[in-house]
């Protein structure tokens, strides 16, 4: 088991670092941009080209897989079993779009449910975040140490944007209550936040391929990830998920339990 994580982990770190390579140069190509379910949820060229060969290269390594992602090239299934691959081929398009950084690609490896290999990149700073449960998480070849279980005084939080306007599960009382609120417009940015031990907790509406590669890091490393009930996540729907340290995962549960 621990060899074909190790055998994922390379694959991953070897695709990701050639998507890396790519995307870097076509941040600054002019691109073609369509807008999907509303005119903030943006998809390029880049991000169809990009998933169209990941997926085509993880079919031609593991035939018996199943693939989940974002913009079509993959599968739709209804069952965890076996090994599944989440593709998120650019997460932050907005950024990728306007900014030309602070955008990912990741991909999360699940072995019949369970979180086993997890891959992102931060394409500007050419530094891929990855590794499992059994093998440990690393940032490029450096082995990161877990994060210290820090309560919700003494970190900063990642909330998406729209939950705080609205006060949605009583968020605006949760960033009073932590040390100040950042927004990335990344998920994969995001969790390389909490899995260098940069941020406490990050709170989001999220697709499976928005959280797949995340959740395997986070969890590999002590860190809590669950619903915003405080059940498991479901990885083949989108939900509100809560990531962080073990005792602000807590502390933001009661918050949001107390909400209106
Ligand atoms: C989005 C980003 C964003 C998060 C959205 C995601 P995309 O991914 O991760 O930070 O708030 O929920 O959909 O669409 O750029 O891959
Ligand atoms: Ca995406
Ligand atoms: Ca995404």
């Amino acid at each position: 088991m621990k060899e074909q994580s190790k055998e994922i982990d390379k694959f991953l770190t070897s695709l990701l670092k050639d998507v890396g390579e790519k995307l870097f140069v076509d941040a600054d190509r002019n691109k073609s941009v369509a807008t999907k379910s509303g005119r903030n949820d943006l998809v390029t060229n880049f991000d169809k080209s990009t998933e169209k060969s990941v997926v085509q290269t993880i079919k031609e390594n593991y035939p018996d897989a199943v693939i989940v992602s974002e913009e079509g090239y993959g599968d739709t299934p209804d069952s965890m079993d076996g090994l599944v691959f989440f593709v998120d081929p650019i997460d932050g398009t907005m950024n990728f779009v306007k900014r030309r950084d602070d955008f990912a690609s990741m991909i999360g490896v699940y072995l019949d449910g369970k979180p086993y290999v997890g891959a992102i990149i931060d394409v500007m700073n050419k530094k891929i975040y990855h590794g499992g449960p059994e093998i440990g998480v690393y940032e490029n070849e450096h082995k990161l140490e877990n994060p210290e279980n820090l309560e919700l005084s003494q970190g900063l939080v990642d909330i998406s944007g729209p939950m705080v306007l609205a006060n949605k599960f009583n968020t605006q009382k949760v960033v009073h209550h932590s040390s100040g609120i950042r927004i990335f417009g990344s998920a994969g940015i995001v969790f390389k936040h909490l899995v260098t031990g940069k941020e406490v907790m990050y709170m989001s509406y999220l697709a499976p391929w928005d959280l797949a590669a995340g959740r395997v890091l986070c969890e590999s490393m002590g860190l809590s990830v669950v619903g915003v009930d405080g059940t498991p996540v479901n990885m083949l729907k989108s939900q509100v998920v809560i990531a962080g340290t073990q005792k602000v995962v807590s502390e933001v549960l009661e918050t949001v339990k107390n909400c209106d």
